[in-house]
């Protein structure tokens, strides 16, 4: 095993089986097997900052959960979070606090698009988008990002002259996901201002899905949109601490909008919505306050993970060529070689190697003959599996008996 880093033992495997765990509970569901480590669900291994399990069972001590105020200092918390970490300076009416990221693309949706209106997708691209808009009726619009080979390194990048084509169609709103889910780029400057100059000829709203923000390799930079964003710009930023801090189920997260009549729009639709309750306030606080050293640490154990991860698969699965993240925790895997389709792609790991992988193909038909794996893990066991193929029984601690950092 690794040295812990600073004092954070992201090696520690953790039981989370019995915690009705979508990752891990709803395996045998997913993958017809129990015997297998999940790595597709984005959320991580490890116990977040041990200042959130603190202040969350303070909170649980006082026995009455009733209606609670999203006071000054959970905004606070997020301002002094985005100023430190990228520079961005918010003030507190920009920010719309909203029960997650999902639920307020529908809303985003409803508000600013009509029936048959087209959505731009860049795709592949994480699949929840294109189930909201399928469902609300609205028809997505697919700008599929392009793949290249430079210097035997796999690379995307945004196809801008199509993105262009869409809006000029009459699409209403583009999705853009920064960092990308799945493909795990981190994007530039000069990129995001070709989409903003875009969005402005053409009316074009942008829904910016920053979810995966904080999840940035240390060679990386990511700029928010919002900081290279005019106040007349129709943006709507979304943000969450879930991602980051590993508490996704708490279910809460922030839209940032700097524009008046954009955030007025969306207000009208949130008012009287049920967006937080004691606990995700709890969290969400104690984790933008407390939580820069273990997202720190965090980052250079998944660094480290990365590295070997891809060794391992350089090493011992040669028909598969995996493509490096720049930020987010999963991996975007191009098994094309393998000639299978995408139904046999996904039993060929599992039953293989025992490994739960998110099939390329959910993130619609660029990714067919892909697989999405999510290293936010302690390393061994799949390091392991990608090795023998044959996953090595791996002593698990009880979480009661687990120091939490
Ligand atoms: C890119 C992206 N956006 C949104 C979500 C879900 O966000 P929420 O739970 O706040 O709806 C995820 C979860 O995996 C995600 O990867």
């Amino acid at each position: 095993m690794g040295a812990p880093v600073l004092n954070f033992d992201f090696d520690q495997p953790l039981d989370r089986t019995g915690t009705h765990s979508l990752k891990w509970d709803g395996c045998l569901s997913r993958f017809g097997n129990h015997d297998v480590l999940p790595l597709w669900v984005a959320d991580m291994d490890f116990p977040g900052p041990l200042q959130v399990t603190e202040a969350l069972i303070a909170r649980a001590k006082h026995p009455i959960y009733g209606y609670t105020i999203a006071h000054q200092g959970v905004y606070d918390s997020l301002i002094n979070w985005t100023q430190d970490q990228f520079d961005l300076s918010l003030q507190r009416d920009q920010i719309l606090l909203a029960p997650g990221v999902l639920a307020s693309f529908r809303m985003a949706l409803q508000t600013f698009t009509a029936p048959g209106d087209g959505v731009i997708l860049q795709t592949p691209l994480y699949a929840p988008f294109q189930l909201a808009i399928h469902a609300n009726g609205r028809v997505p619009v697919e700008n599929s990002l392009v793949l290249e080979n430079i210097d035997g390194h796999l690379h995307y990048r945004m196809n801008l002259p199509h993105l262009e084509q869409c809006a000029a169609l009459g699409a209403k709103i583009l999705v853009l996901c920064s960092p990308h889910n799945p493909v795990g780029r981190v994007w530039q400057q000069d990129e995001l201002q070709a989409v903003l100059e875009i969005a402005r000829r053409y009316q074009l709203l942008i829904f910016s899905d920053e979810i995966h923000a904080d999840l940035i390799y240390p060679e990386f930079r990511h700029i928010p949109l919002a900081q290279l964003a005019r106040e007349d710009d129709r943006l709507i930023m979304a943000v969450s601490p879930g991602k980051t801090f590993n508490q996704p189920g708490l279910g809460l997260a922030a839209l940032i909008i700097m524009n008046d009549e954009t955030r007025a729009r969306m207000l009208s639709v949130m008012t009287d919505m049920t967006t937080h309750n004691p606990f995700s306030l709890t969290a969400w606080e104690a984790a933008y306050r407390h939580g820069t050293t273990w997202r720190n640490a965090l980052m250079l154990y998944l660094r480290d993970s990365r590295e070997q991860i891809l060794h391992a698969i350089h090493q011992h699965w040669p028909l598969v060529r995996p493509i490096s993240p720049q930020g987010t925790v999963l991996i975007w895997l191009d098994c094309r070689a393998y000639g299978l389709d995408d139904r046999a792609l996904q039993a060929l790991f599992v039953e293989t190697y025992h490994l739960g992988l998110s099939p390329g193909i959910q993130f619609g038909h660029a990714g067919s003959g892909f697989m999405r794996l999510n290293l936010a893990t302690p390393r061994q066991r799949l390091l392991a599996a990608i090795a023998t193929g044959k996953p090595r029984q791996f002593q698990q601690a009880s979480p009661h008996s687990q120091t939490l950092c």
